[in-house]
């Protein structure tokens, strides 16, 4: 064709979307000098596009849709089949308000009252010669923190278990083999308790209190004025547990920042609102998490003088977003001041989506994981003193997801409260 547009060689380049990793797309736009060039990938022509005006196309719902954008094997890993994320049109923004009326300003602060209370009981229980992972205990802390705030009965035995299902859903989403099904494996595992205790809520032989995420998920009708079938009721409501587990990362990542920018340490020790905020936003913009988003174009148009055919398979670049120099100065310092004087813009700081949530895909829990975030920064700076021995804080571009490869490891822990 005479698109004016930089294309990849012509051989498939799925194996190097999995090596290259959250650096595949910012490779290719930096070789071409362009943020939107074509590739192939998983068997089809790909378009792929990055930066502030990129978003704002990627998120007009006229343009795009997200039936079969995702694969298979992301949903029966990550997502869950034929769930929210797969949506569109009326039918998505009917299932949005199910998950938009469980995240308001109220469970944003009982979240994160939850996370502090239960940060501070279980590090009375560790021994001040015994090291912890921050991210093992983030994962633990965390799956506690979500079904108490949903409501979902958690047996203490099971925390481990649960938390490790959670993860390995997400840990997936990049991967092929022993990892992949590994993920598979913890939605089975996690679809069939969910699904069981839908059950028994619907059945009466367990109580939920109405308003309890738990029971807006039971009893949430479609626009037909249907319950949603039990197992999909069950996608949903781990559509929402999950992702809250998922928060580990960014804090093993937070851990990171403070350690390498004592400066910040001595700015959070009673620090004010703003503080935390504007270092917990600079830790998701800087920081590697979801790396790209997939769409298909609804029906044909032109765009900066190419065509996007009606079906064509098109990657958003998340991470590059985040890290445009055209949208950041030094976009690879880590410098929460950046957020001091910012504008909010729906369109160039994307670690979790574009857009308005109420009229499109973006995360409905960004205000979840940014309180979550602030209160465990709050516990690691004012409520313990910790020692970081030598260990390997680095973590490679290359997977997907990724982590610092110790998972953070704190020692000769003392509580200051
Ligand atoms: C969607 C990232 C935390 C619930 C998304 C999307 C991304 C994302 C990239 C897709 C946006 C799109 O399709 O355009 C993250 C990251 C998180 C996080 C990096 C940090 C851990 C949360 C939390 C919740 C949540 C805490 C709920 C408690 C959801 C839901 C969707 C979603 C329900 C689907 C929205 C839709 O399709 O309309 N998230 N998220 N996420 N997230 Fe999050």
């Amino acid at each position: 064709s005479n698109d004016p547009i930089p294309k990849d060689s012509p051989l498939d380049h799925t194996m190097n979307l999995m090596r290259e990793g959250y650096e595949f797309l910012s490779h290719r736009m930096e070789r071409f000098q362009t943020d939107l060039f074509e590739t192939r990938v998983m068997g089809q022509k790909v378009l792929c596009i990055r930066g502030a005006e990129a978003v704002k196309l990627f998120y007009d719902p006229e343009r795009f849709k997200r039936h079969r954008a995702t694969p298979k094997r992301i949903q029966k890993s990550l997502f869950g089949e034929n769930a929210i994320q797969t949506m569109d049109d009326k039918a998505h923004l009917h299932r949005k308000q199910l998950f938009l009326s469980m995240m308001k300003p109220e469970d944003e602060q009982e979240l994160a009252r939850l996370t502090h209370e239960t940060w501070r009981r279980v590090a009375e229980g560790w021994k001040k010669s015994r090291p912890i992972v921050l991210f093992d205990e983030a994962k633990r802390v965390l799956c506690q923190v979500a079904c108490e705030w949903a409501e979902v009965p958690l047996k203490s035995t099971e925390i481990d278990r649960r938390a490790e299902d959670f993860h390995a859903m997400v840990d997936a989403f990049g991967a092929v083999g022993p990892r992949h099904w590994r993920g598979r494996k913890g939605r089975r595992r996690t679809e069939r308790w969910i699904q069981s205790i839908i059950h028994q809520v619907r059945t009466g032989s367990l109580q939920a209190r109405e308003g309890s995420p738990l029971y807006k998920v039971s009893y949430h009708r479609e626009l037909n004025g249907k319950l949603l079938d039990e197992r999909m009721a069950a996608i949903e409501l781990i559509n929402v547990l999950r992702p809250i587990v998922a928060i580990a990362t960014f804090i093993s990542f937070a851990a990171i920042a403070l350690q390498e920018h004592p400066e910040w340490q001595e700015r959070l020790k009673n620090g004010s609102n703003e503080e935390f905020h504007m270092f917990v936003q600079e830790v998701r913009r800087y920081y590697p998490f979801a790396p790209l988003i997939g769409a298909k174009v609804r029906k044909s148009f032109t765009w900066k003088g190419v065509r996007f055919k009606k079906g064509r398979l098109v990657f958003l670049d998340m991470y590059g977003t985040n890290h445009d120099p055209k949208l950041w100065d030094e976009p690879d310092a880590f410098r929460p001041e950046r957020f001091q004087e910012r504008k909010d813009s729906l369109y160039d700081f994307i670690p979790q989506g574009g857009g308005d949530p109420t009229k499109g895909h973006r995360c409905p829990g960004e205000g979840i994981t940014v309180e979550v975030m602030k209160t465990t920064m709050d516990f690691l700076v004012n409520d313990i003193d910790y020692d970081v021995p030598d260990q390997d804080i680095s973590y490679s571009l290359s997977r997907m997801p990724t982590r610092p490869e110790s998972g953070y490891i704190m020692a000769n822990i003392e509580r200051k409260y």
